[in-house]
C-alpha cells in the first residue's frame, strides 16, 4: 500500500476565530444530543483557545436539575471522550459559564425565562453581540419554541441572531415547507442553519476538494467513464433507546431525506462559481432537481426495503426489531434501505447509483464508492488473471480515508496485472487540527459561515425526492426481514448484481 505523508504540506494551525460575544441558547440542553455533542464541542473549541470572547451557554430544559447534577452530567460526557487530557481547572473556567433553566414549552405562555434572558441581551452595550437558538429538542416543540422566542420580540430588532434546527427537518414535503415559513416569520433564510452533521465530517468536504482541486479527475468524472457509483450507510447498532423516535421514521427519513443525499449532491455537483455557500448550495440544488423520480410501477424493481430480525453482532446475539423496547409488534418501519437511482443531467445521464443504509448490519460504514469502467482493450494476453476496475473510495466511518485503486505489473516473466491502492488517511494528520464534526459545524455557526448547512429549498427538495418511497412503504412494497449482523435484505443484492457489479464489502470478504 503507497501511504502519502501529508504532515509536511499540513503544518497550518487553526485559525484564531474571529466570532463576537455570544449567548448559545440550548432548548433541549441537558439531552442526549446537548451533553454528548454539542457542549462537548464548545468545551473542545474553549479549550483550543478559540472562544476568547465573552460567552454565556444557557441550558433549557423540563426537568428540574440542580446546578450541581448539570455540572456532572457534562462532566462525566466530557471526560469520555478526553479521558488522558481532562484539565478540571479549565473545565471548571468554562463551566462558570453556563447555566440552567427549567420550564415546560408545552406551555408557551409560561415561559418567561428566555423573555428575561434575551431583555438583560437587548440592554447590553456592546454592538457585536449574537444570540444563537440551538433546537436540541423533539420535533413536535419546535413550532412551540418558534412561538417563544417571537413572543420575545428580538426578531423585530436588528440584532445579531442565529437560530439552529436538528434534524428531522419536517416530516415530509409539506411539513417541511411549513417549518420554513414559520422561520421565515422570524428569521432570514441567511439566520437559519440547519444541521445535517454529515457535512461536518472531513472526508464530506473533501470531497469538494478532491474533486474541484485536482484537474486529472475533471475529464473523468462523468459517464462516459464511470460504471457506477454506491454509496453505503451501514451501522451495526440497532435503535437503541430510540425507540418511539424511530418508529415513526425509519430509514429513509432518518438516512436517506438527509445524510444519503446531501453525499450524493456532493459527488455528483458540477463546479461552483466560486466557494461561497450560495454557489455550493445552488448546484447542490441542482442535482436534487435532476434525480430521476421513481414511477410508481418501478418502485419494487429498483428499491428494497427491510427490517431486522434477531442475529449476532460481534459475536453478541442482539434482538430484532419488533422485540424493541416501544416498538409495537405489528411494526412495519423499514430499518434497511437499498435503491437504484439515476440523475439525468448531461453529466450522469445512464449511471446507475446505489445506495444502500441500515442498522444492525455487518459493518458500520459510510462509503462511497467510485467505479470506472474496464479498459476497452485487454492488452495482456492469455496469461494474465482479471483486471480490476479503477475506483476512488471515501470512508467518512469508521475512519477518514481516501483511496484510488489501480493496476500494476505484477514483478516476474508473467503479464500478471495486480490491484494496489493509494491511500491518503486522515489519522496520519496532525490530530490537534482536526476538528470533529459538530466542532467545525458549531464554529461555523459562530462565524456565520452557512456553506455545510442545507438552504430551505435544498430541504423541500430532498422531501420531494423520498416522497413516492415514502408513499410505498406504507403500502405497496413488502418490508422484507433481514438478520442482524448481514448486509441486508438478501434482494438487495439482485439490484446491483451482473457478471461485472458487486456491492463493495461484499466481494471484499
Ligand atoms: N441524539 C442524537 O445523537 C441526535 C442526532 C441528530 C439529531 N438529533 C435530534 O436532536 C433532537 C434532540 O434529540 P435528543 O436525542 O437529544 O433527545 P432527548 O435526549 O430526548 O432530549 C430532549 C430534550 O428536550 C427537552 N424537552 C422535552 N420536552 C420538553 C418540554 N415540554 N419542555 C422543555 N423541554 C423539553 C428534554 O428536557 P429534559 O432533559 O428536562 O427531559 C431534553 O433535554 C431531536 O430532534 C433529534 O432527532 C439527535
Amino acid at each position: 500500500m503507497l501511504k502519502v505523508d501529508m504532515n509536511k504540506f499540513c503544518s497550518y494551525e487553526l485559525d484564531e476565530i474571529k466570532v463576537s460575544n455570544f449567548i448559545f441558547i440550548i432548548f433541549g440542553g441537558m439531552g442526549d444530543l446537548s451533553t454528548k455533542k454539542i457542549i462537548p464541542s464548545l468545551f473542545n473549541l474553549f479549550k483550543r483557545n478559540k472562544l476568547k470572547k465573552t460567552f454565556e451557554i444557557i441550558l433549557h430544559g423540563k426537568t428540574k436539575r440542580s446546578n450541581e447534577m448539570c455540572y456532572e452530567v457534562i462532566k462525566k460526557n466530557i471526560l469520555k471522550e478526553d479521558k488522558e487530557e481532562f484539565d478540571v481547572e479549565l473545565f471548571e473556567k468554562f463551566y462558570k459559564n453556563i447555566s440552567y433553566y427549567d420550564e415546560n414549552i408545552e406551555e408557551p405562555e409560561k415561559c418567561k425565562i428566555l423573555k428575561s434572558i434575551v431583555d438583560k441581551f437587548n440592554n447590553s452595550s456592546e454592538e457585536e453581540n449574537q444570540i444563537i437558538f440551538y433546537l436540541a429538542v423533539p420535533p413536535d416543540l419546535v413550532l412551540k419554541i418558534l412561538k417563544i422566542i417571537e413572543n420575545t420580540k428580538i426578531c423585530k430588532k436588528g440584532i445579531n441572531k442565529k437560530i439552529v434546527m436538528e434534524k428531522p427537518f419536517g416530516t415530509d414535503y409539506n411539513s417541511a415547507k411549513k417549518l420554513n415559513k414559520e422561520l421565515m416569520k422570524n428569521f432570514k433564510e441567511n439566520e437559519v442553519y440547519r444541521m445535517d452533521h454529515y457535512l461536518g465530517k472531513e472526508t464530506v468536504q473533501n470531497i469538494l476538494f478532491f474533486r474541484f482541486g485536482n484537474l486529472i479527475l475533471e475529464p473523468i468524472w462523468k459517464r462516459e467513464y464511470i460504471d457506477h457509483v454506491q454509496i453505503t450507510i451501514s451501522e451495526t447498532i440497532g435503535i437503541e433507546n430510540r425507540g418511539e423516535f424511530y418508529d415513526k421514521n425509519g430509514i429513509i427519513k432518518d438516512i436517506i431525506q438527509n445524510h444519503m443525499l446531501q453525499i450524493l449532491s456532493i459527488i455528483c455537483m458540477e463546479y461552483p462559481i466560486n466557494f461561497s455557500s450560495n454557489s455550493i448550495r445552488d448546484e447542490k440544488l441542482k442535482i436534487f432537481k435532476s434525480i430521476k423520480k421513481i414511477e410508481k410501477k418501478d418502485i419494487e424493481k429498483n428499491i428494497v426495503l427491510g427490517q431486522y430480525g434477531n442475529g449476532k453482532i460481534l459475536g453478541e446475539n442482539v434482538v430484532g426489531y419488533l422485540e424493541e423496547k416501544k416498538i409495537p409488534q405489528d411494526s412495519k418501519t423499514a430499518t434497511f434501505f437499498a435503491g437504484k437511482i439515476f440523475i439525468e443531467n448531461w453529466r450522469w445521464s445512464g449511471v446507475p447509483f446505489y445506495l444502500r443504509a441500515g442498522k444492525r448490519l455487518k459493518e458500520k460504514l459510510t462509503e462511497i464508492v467510485i467505479i470506472f469502467k474496464n479498459p476497452p482493450l485487454n492488452l495482456f494476453g492469455n496469461n494474465c488473471s482479471k483486471i480490476f476496475p479503477n475506483r476512488v473510495i471515501f470512508t467518512i466511518q469508521p475512519e477518514e480515508k481516501i483511496e484510488i485503486s489501480m493496476n500494476v505489473k505484477y514483478p516476474g516473466d508473467k503479464n500478471y496485472p495486480h490491484p494496489i491502492k493509494l491511500t491518503f488517511d486522515y489519522s496520519n494528520l496532525n490530530s490537534k487540527i482536526h476538528l470533529n464534526a459538530y466542532e467545525r459545524l458549531i464554529l461555523d455557526i459562530l462565524k456565520g459561515d452557512l456553506t455545510l448547512f442545507t438552504r430551505e429549498d435544498e430541504v423541500e427538495s430532498m422531501w420531494e425526492i423520498v416522497a413516492p418511497i415514502i408513499e410505498a412503504s406504507e403500502g405497496s412494497i413488502q418490508i422484507q426481514e433481514y438478520s442482524s449482523g448481514s448486509w441486508g435484505v438478501k434482494e438487495s443484492e439482485l439490484l446491483i448484481e451482473n457478471d461485472e457489479r458487486r456491492w463493495s464489502r461484499h466481494e471484499d470478504n
